[in-house]
Parts: structure tokens; C-alpha cells; sequence
């Protein structure tokens, strides 16, 4: 045999395994046939079982395939094994003609779903790519309005992923998790650059505008599609504090949504642990002790424990290094899309 008969029997191992099964299902129910009286009883119905997963399984070849098959095993069966009385040839033609017809109808009634199916995935996956690009644009927005901030999302985006793996929060929940780390600063596209950017102290006003942003980028994601609700709130609620006082909402302990809490911890740590405009980084070890400091007063407790593990088991991007911009983890995908665009939590 050659190397792409090997390669063929390899890739088709799991159909051929199927047929095998079919054929020997066929021989089985050819035995029970026989053995519960004959052609003409009820169990001769269970011929059409294994037509049914041929065209289930391989579309209308499959169905008339295996139609056949079993005619030809119908073939020797008595009308009733009691008497012996045998089939008549026009009676048995007529019966494998009828397993032809059912199981071509299958078989094609199969293929068009199967067709169905591939348009709708189509369908999908070009939603999903155009949500991706909406996504990407905002990401791209909140850089070239102020780099420092679209880099900072960045690693808040990663960390708050490792928090959520820690935490035990699934797969697929964890990357949309990632999506409200990377957008949870969307709202300051519309916030001033003097503002913004100010390297000295803020007024109240220019806090208050501030402020606004992360109501105004749940608002902004919200408007995208209600299957995005998770991600809005995460981002709605990443400046609120487990005492209840931070903000836009004063919600308090399990009120704030799980991605709120998970992204306070990964944008305080980010924040404290990068130069800003006002002031220089501060030592991880510093940094690290604030956010003990925050432990059941500005932090959930169990997130600030989840991101001490991840930290120590060197899941967190800590500084300016470790931001490679519009670069996913190898492990998110187009399933997180998928996910954002399917799922409500
Ligand atoms: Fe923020």
C-alpha cells in the first residue's frame, strides 16, 4: 500500500469504521427479522434503521446505498419462518424499491440540512469577523487617541483573563472576559484630550467628565447587539468598589458584575504598576501590597486572592514590556466571538 492509501485510510477511518457498523447492523437486524417470525411481521421495520443513518451520516449516496444493501440482505428472508413460506420476487423487488426511495429522500432531505447547516456557519463566522472589526476599530480608537491608555486595556485585557482562569471561570466566559478588559476604557474616546492627557491635578469637573466613561462605553456596547450585555457590564462596573463606593452605580459585594471586579483589580494593578502622565510607575512589590491593602474593601476578596496566585504562577503581564498592541493570547479565538455573539450571562 502507498503512502496515500495509508493516508487516505487514515483520514477515513472513522467513515469507514461507520459502514462497518451499518453493515453489521444490517446482518443483525436481518437475524432478528428472521428470528421474531419472518418478512411480515413488525420487526421487519427495523430494516429502515440503518437506511435512515446512511443517508443521516453520507447524504443520499449513503441512504441509497445502504437501501440497497439491505434489499439484497432482505432478499433471503421467509414471509413467515414458521411456515417457511418464501417472498415472492415482485414482492421483495417491490420492497427494496421502497427502501431505495425512503432512503434517497432521507439521504437528500439530509444534504439539504446539511447545506443549511454550512450557510448558517458561513453566515456566523462572517458575523463574527465583522464584530471583530468593530472591536478592533474601538481598540484602535482608544490608542491613537492616547497610546498610553489603548496599551494599558492591553494588559488589562490579559490580566483580567488570568484572573478569570484562576477564579475557575470557563473558557469561554474568560474570553469574553478578555473583550471587556480590552474595551473597559471605550468610553474615553469621548473624553477631552486636554483632559485626558493633563499631567497635572484634575479639577472636579474634569473628574466628573472622566467619570462618565465607563457608563458611556457599556452605552456604546450595549448598542452593538443586547447579546453583549456581559461585556457592558463588566465594563460598566470596573470602577466600582466591593464597599459600595465607587462608581457609576454604588454597587456593592456580588451586585457588581463578576467582570467589574475582575477588571478593578487588573486596572488598579496596571495602573499603579506604569508611568502615567503624573507620575512614575511604582515597584511591583508596592503595587502587589496595594491591592492586599484593597482586599474586601475596594476588591473582591476571592478576585484578589485568584490574581495573587496567577501573579505567582506568572500569568500577569506586569509593566510596559509586556504589551505587544493587537496581539490576542494564543489561546483566545474566533470562539470568543462566537461566544459574545450567542451567549447572554
Ligand atoms: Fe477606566
Amino acid at each position: 500500500m502507498g503512502r496515500g492509501a495509508f493516508a487516505f485510510a487514515r483520514e477515513n477511518i472513522g467513515n469507514v469504521a461507520k459502514a462497518t457498523a451499518i453493515v453489521c447492523l444490517i446482518l443483525l437486524v436481518r437475524e432478528i427479522v428472521v428470528g421474531t417470525g419472518g418478512i411480515k411481521y413488525a420487526y421487519s421495520h427495523l430494516l429502515y434503521v440503518p437506511i435512515i443513518l446512511g443517508g443521516f451520516l453520507w447524504g443520499i449516496v449513503g441512504g441509497v446505498t445502504l437501501a440497497v444493501l439491505a434489499g439484497i440482505a432482505a432478499a433471503g428472508i421467509p414471509i413467515d419462518t414458521a411456515t417457511g413460506e418464501v417472498q415472492e420476487t415482485a414482492n421483495w423487488l417491490l420492497r427494496a424499491v421502497i427502501f431505495v426511495l425512503v432512503g434517497g429522500l432521507n439521504g437528500l432531505l439530509m444534504g439539504v440540512k446539511d447545506a443549511y447547516i454550512r450557510r448558517v456557519k458561513q453566515m456566523l463566522g462572517e458575523a463574527c469577523s465583522l464584530l471583530s472589526n468593530v472591536f478592533g476599530g474601538f481598540s484602535t480608537a482608544i490608542s491613537s487617541k492616547d497610546t498610553y491608555t489603548g496599551n494599558h486595556c492591553q494588559r488589562v485585557a490579559h490580566n483580567a483573563y488570568s484572573i478569570g482562569r484562576q477564579l475557575g471561570l470557563p473558557e469561554r466566559e474568560s474570553q469574553r472576559l478578555y473583550w471587556a478588559g480590552l474595551l473597559h476604557d471605550v468610553g474615553k474616546i469621548g473624553v477631552p484630550d486636554s483632559i485626558l492627557n493633563k499631567p497635572g491635578k484634575l479639577t472636579d469637573a474634569e473628574f466628573n467628565a472622566i467619570r462618565k466613561h465607563s457608563k458611556e462605553g457599556c452605552d456604546l456596547v450595549n448598542s452593538i447587539a443586547e447579546s453583549l450585555e456581559g461585556i457592558a457590564k463588566g465594563i460598566r462596573h470596573h470602577h466600582e468598589r466591593w464597599d459600595g463606593k465607587g462608581y457609576p452605580d454604588r454597587a456593592k459585594g456580588e451586585d457588581i458584575h463578576i467582570f467589574g471586579r475582575i477588571i478593578a483589580v487588573a486596572d488598579v494593578f496596571e495602573a499603579l504598576t506604569t508611568k502615567r502622565p503624573y507620575r512614575d510607575a511604582m515597584p511591583v512589590e508596592a503595587a502587589l501590597q496595594e491591592i492586599r491593602k484593597g482586599r474586601g474593601t475596594h476588591f473582591d476578596p476571592l478576585v484578589v486572592d485568584a490574581f495573587l496566585s496567577a501573579y505567582k504562577s506568572g500569568q500577569i503581564w506586569v509593566g510596559e514590556n509586556k504589551a505587544a498592541w493587537c496581539v490576542l493570547p494564543s489561546n483566545v479565538d474566533e470562539e470568543m466571538v462566537k461566544g459574545c455573539l450567542h451567549c447572554r450571562w
